[in-house]
């Protein structure tokens, strides 16, 4: 729950053998071949919707379905955050850790899908309805789709289950794959991605996983938007007190009970590789915390599993292995963004919030953690600051826009 506020604030199989990688694909085949790469995108936290349907041996209130015949949608459901309906809200989208098998499921009788895997539709609204509270990637994919691309063809989308971190995804990856080289195929052309957000530490872990020879072969790019490489200082205030957005009509305590329970977001905890070890993220009247101390501050909030959480997800990206591939990094700068936070009752209370520069989400030495990998891969490393630009609303901004375009249309 940590990613987007903004958008509800106002409110494997391989096709080829080995042997075929290692050279881009260039052989246009007959009348399918394409004048520019397909392109496939990547959503963040909240990024994309969800359905649910139910069965359920109990509700938490009487208002609540405890059985629906169909599928709903869960996220983005704009008359399922209002008081009281929220508390059924909190129950269908928590999850329960396990810590046998270090994984989490779904409360009994809560089935969750991710809808549209390949289809735009997901995540250029994140709100079937189309309110404008929940425009996201739409922008893009109009700009797209006015320079010739197609929707559901030659642009697609990739949403998935963002309340999970990658080691809770695996089929996710496998479907990626083959969607980057059906299209890359099909077009005869390698395919750019694009990113926003937290969708950048899955395309990392993405990229990360696969062998350079098919990167060569099927990437021409990476657009990186707004990229939280080293995690964000606002996912402690998620954990400890939760944060309703500035939405005053829910109750940060009450949403915290669900937001705790996303794998995602200890995951997003900010990562010794960037931060400096002795900052204090947290203070309190009996503490201080920095991100060596992530196991007593999830004892102190008393949500131990979080400690177990971390360490199931720390590994996936922290090590920062570059890409591979070549990396527009473009990042949002100028907008106050939470770097620390000071509590005098801990944790049940809202913190005195400290600010320094970012995008209002991502803090800046996260987003331009991507600068270190200009020397360590041969691919180039562009980076690109976007003053004044907020973490979602550089998805609607000219400059970005004109910026993919650039990407696409040159050689
Ligand atoms: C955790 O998973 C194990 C293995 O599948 C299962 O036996 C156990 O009942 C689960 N624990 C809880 C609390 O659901
Ligand atoms: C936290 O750090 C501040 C500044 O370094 C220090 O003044 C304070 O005593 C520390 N608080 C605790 C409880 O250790
Ligand atoms: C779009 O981004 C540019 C470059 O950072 C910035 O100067 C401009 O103010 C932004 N426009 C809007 C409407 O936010």
């Amino acid at each position: 729950m940590v990613l987007c506020r903004e958008l509800i604030l106002p409110l494997l199989q391989l096709f080829f053998v080995a042997s075929c990688y290692g050279s881009p694909i260039n052989k246009c085949s007959g009348k399918s071949c394409s004048d520019k790469p397909p392109v496939v995108l990547i959503p963040g936290d909240l990024g994309n919707q969800l359905e649910a349907k139910l069965d359920k041996p109990s509700v938490v209130h009487y208002i609540c379905y405890k059985k629906t015949n169909d599928y709903f949608t869960l996220w983005l459901n704009l008359e399922l955050l209002v008081p009281v309906a929220i508390d059924c809200w909190i129950d269908n989208m928590r999850l329960i850790y396990n810590r046998t098998t270090r994984s989490t499921e779904a409360p009994p009788g809560v089935y969750v899908r991710v809808p549209g895997f390949g289809q735009t539709y997901p995540l250029e609204y994140l709100d079937p309805s189309k309110r404008s509270v929940g425009m996201y990637f739409v922008t893009i994919v109009q700009a797209l789709v006015d320079w010739g691309y197609t929707r559901d063809d030659d642009v697609r989308g990739a949403p998935y289950d963002w309340r999970k971190a990658p080691n809770e995804n695996k089929p996710y990856f496998l479907a990626l794959q083959k969607m980057i080289e059906e299209m890359a195929e099909k077009a005869g052309r390698p395919v750019v991605l694009i990113a926003h957000s937290m969708g950048n530490m899955y395309t990392l872990y993405f990229l990360n996983q696969q062998p350079q020879a098919w990167k060569d072969r099927y990437i021409k790019a990476f657009i990186s938007l707004g990229p939280p490489w080293a995690g964000v200082a606002k996912t402690l205030r998620v954990m400890a007190s939760g944060d309703n957005n500035r939405i005053p009509v829910i109750s940060s305590l009450k949403i915290r009970s669900q937001q705790r329970t996303a794998v995602s977001t200890t995951w997003l905890l900010p990562y010794a590789n960037t931060w400096p070890a002795n900052k204090v993220l947290v203070s309190t009247p009996n503490a201080n915390y920095t991100l060596q101390d992530y196991k007593r501050f999830f004892t102190d909030i008393g949500f131990e599993v979080g400690w177990d959480m971390r360490q199931d997800t720390e590994p996936l990206v922290s090590a920062l292995e570059p890409p591979g591939v070549t990396l527009h990094c473009l990042y949002g700068s100028g907008v106050p963004t939470p770097e620390s936070f000071q509590y005098s009752t801990f944790p049940d209370s809202d913190p005195v919030v400290e600010f320094g520069d970012g995008d209002g989400t991502v803090n800046l030495l996260s987003a331009t953690a991507c600068r270190r990998w200009a020397g360590q891969q041969p691919h180039p490393v562009h980076v690109q600051e976007l003053p004044g630009n907020e973490h979602v609303a550089m998805l609607l901004n000219f400059t970005t826009v004109a910026y993919i375009k650039n990407v696409l249309f040159s050689p």
